[in-house]
């Protein structure tokens, strides 16, 4: 989010606008928290995680009267535009604005849980998987030392598209989404007759909308008799530097929303697509589901 931000300001001073950072959201634009951005105050963060204009779950934005006090505000301050880098609750505000107040919008796509339609990846993707397969590297060492089962939880509430990557990456035995039905018997069938070729440890992921790791963990003792342990991975998933490949991704869509909003575009959303940076409008990637890839659950059950 920092690279973004960074980009978003340095690519609007570039094109001779002046910048407003709203800390905390959409909560920090009700309450008018904005402040000057240069080029200085976004210097020395792009390897940082988080953001520096913090950030906050607005429950008065979601009301009219919410969205008015912040509009009237973002006059007040001279803003002529907004840039929104968030996920599904940032864009869906952002749509607000742009649709009962024709306020101008651009969005960036920011979400670990890469759940956002319109774009391949959205910023913080790549370092959250990551991050998860280095955690899944770790445990797998006690994992074949002391032979056992290891259930691994991963962040993902609605969708498994961090658990599924972290789970091809990290080499799993099987991957648990809320996306697709899973079967514990037909899951132990497979540790057993892998322990009948000789395989003496197993690692489990589930995106923790799919299932808790220690139910799961007790569920395949149980039934199998193996040991087995649990491991959540929670928010260390949301944190840490930013992988190249989210640096890259950040800057490129940070500069092309501010370039469009800049140009006179409102309500879209900068995404990548193959390598091209691309725009669509908010309200398609609201509209539209991003699904799971079937080759990849595939590839899952081919590799275990
Ligand atoms: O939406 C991103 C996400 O990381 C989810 O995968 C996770 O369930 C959630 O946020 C955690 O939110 P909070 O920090 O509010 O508990």
């Amino acid at each position: 989010m920092n690279a973004a931000l960074r980009a978003v300001v340095r690519a609007s001073i570039k094109r001779g606008a002046e910048v407003i950072g709203f800390d905390h959201g959409y909560e920090g634009i009700i309450n008018n928290e904005g402040r000057p951005l240069t080029s200085t105050s976004v210097g020395g963060i792009i390897d940082r995680g988080g953001t520096i204009l913090r950030t906050a779950r607005s429950k008065r934005f979601m009301t009219l009267e919410g969205r008015q006090l912040a509009v009237e505000n973002l006059h007040a301050n001279g803003c002529e535009g907004l840039v929104v880098i968030g996920g599904d609750g940032s864009l869906t505000g952002a749509l607000k604005l742009h649709e009962e107040f024709d306020f101008p919008v651009t969005g960036v796509p920011g979400s670990i849980d890469n759940d956002i339609a319109g774009t391949d990846f959205s910023i913080g993707f790549d370092t959250a998987v990551n991050t998860a397969v280095e955690a899944i590297d770790r445990v797998r060492d006690t994992a074949y030392s002391h032979e056992r089962v290891f259930v691994i939880e991963v962040m993902g509430r609605r969708n498994g598209f961090i658990a599924l990557e972290a789970g091809i990456a990290g080499g799993a035995e099987a991957v648990i989404i809320p996306e697709e039905e899973h079967n514990m018997k037909l899951i132990c069938e497979s540790l057993r007759e892998a322990f009948q070729k000789g395989k003496r440890s197993s690692i489990i992921i589930v995106a923790e909308g799919a299932g808790k790791a220690q139910e799961i963990s007790d569920d395949i003792h149980a039934q199998t008799g193996f040991e087995t342990r649990a491991v959540v991975l929670g928010h260390m998933q949301r944190g840490g530097s930013p992988t190249q490949a989210d640096r890259v991704l950040a800057l490129r869509l940070g500069a092309m929303a501010a370039n469009r909003l800049l140009s006179g575009y409102r309500g879209e959303m900068a995404g990548v697509e193959g390598t091209k940076v691309v725009n669509h409008a908010i309200s398609y990637v609201l509209s539209t589901e991003r699904e799971i890839d079937r080759e990849r659950l595939w590839l899952v059950s081919a590799m275990s």
